[in-house]
């Protein structure tokens, strides 16, 4: 077995491990902070189930982006769909047999690439061109920026310019699954394509990109419009009696 090969699966394993239980840490201390007032963006549902509509909305069609600016929302569905579409077009190399959707969708995957880029650039300009965006973004927002460029156009390289053997990365990602590692080609695009997906996999737990997760517990959004007919209790306070806060 090839150094290579070692190298990547380790990597590979780290990455993962970093992801997941990055992802589970943060969402159980997102789940477990108190929200002590109640500040949905009004006008907000009055049930339960409306506010799973809302959320619902939030999270497929960006709604209240949608509200506060239009081109940012262009720029959003556009990335966002088409890096849905890729990683369901990707599915194909950890499944066997893949599944007969999975198939369906590949020929329209392959544009959603293309989609992904132009989504990143468009949003990418903005924190150049528009003055007020530019002064508050940070190092990461443009490093983030630029990994998601730099996964989509080494993934677009394989596709497009210099073909891998697809065959045998399926083996070594099938492998690495079943703990019965196989080995890795050595194309440079691969290679590079590979690292930069690791890294992304490393940083996300502790980058922006945890908006995905955390959106849910947004209290703007995720609170009920009823404090008048339900007094709002904080988690936290639950353990105070009405003595005006002080503990028990
Ligand atoms: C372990 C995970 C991954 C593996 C093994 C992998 C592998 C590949 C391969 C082999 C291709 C070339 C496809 C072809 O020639 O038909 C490709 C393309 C591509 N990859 Fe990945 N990739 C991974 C993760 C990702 C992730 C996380 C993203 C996005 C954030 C991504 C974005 C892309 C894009 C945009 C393309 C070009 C369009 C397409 O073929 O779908 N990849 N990837």
């Amino acid at each position: 077995m090839s150094a290579l090969t070692v190298i990547y699966a380790v990597l590979f394993y780290v990455a993962t491990a970093f992801l997941v239980g990055g992802v589970a840490y943060k969402t159980y201390v997102f789940a477990r902070t108190p929200a002590p007032l109640k500040i949905p963006t009004t006008p907000a549902p009055t049930t339960r189930t409306g506010v799973v509509m809302r959320m619902l909305r939030e999270v497929t069609v960006f709604e209240s982006l949608f509200k506060s600016n239009k081109w940012i929302w262009l720029f959003g569905i556009i990335f966002h769909f088409g890096l849905l579409l890729v990683l369901l077009r990707h599915l194909r190399y950890f499944t066997q047999p893949v599944w007969f959707w999975v198939v369906l969708i590949q020929p329209f995957g392959i544009y959603a690439g293309f989609l992904m880029v132009a989504g990143l650039l468009g949003l990418w300009a903005r924190r150049f061109l528009v003055d007020r965006v530019r002064y508050i973004s940070s190092p990461s927002d443009h490093l983030m920026l630029a990994l998601l460029v730099a996964i989509a156009l080494s993934g677009l390289t394989m596709k497009f310019v210099a073909h891998t053997d697809i065959i045998a990365l399926k083996a070594f990602i099938l492998g690495l699954m079943a703990f019965d590692w196989q080995p890795l080609p050595a194309d440079p695009p691969l290679l590079i394509h590979l690292t930069l997906v690791a890294t992304l996999m490393i940083v996300f737990p502790v980058s922006k990109l945890l908006h995905a997760p955390g959106v849910f517990f947004s209290p703007t959004r995720n609170q009920v419009d009823n404090p008048r007919e339900h007094r709002h209790v904080a988690g936290w306070s639950a353990s105070l009696n009405n003595t005006g806060g002080r503990q028990a």
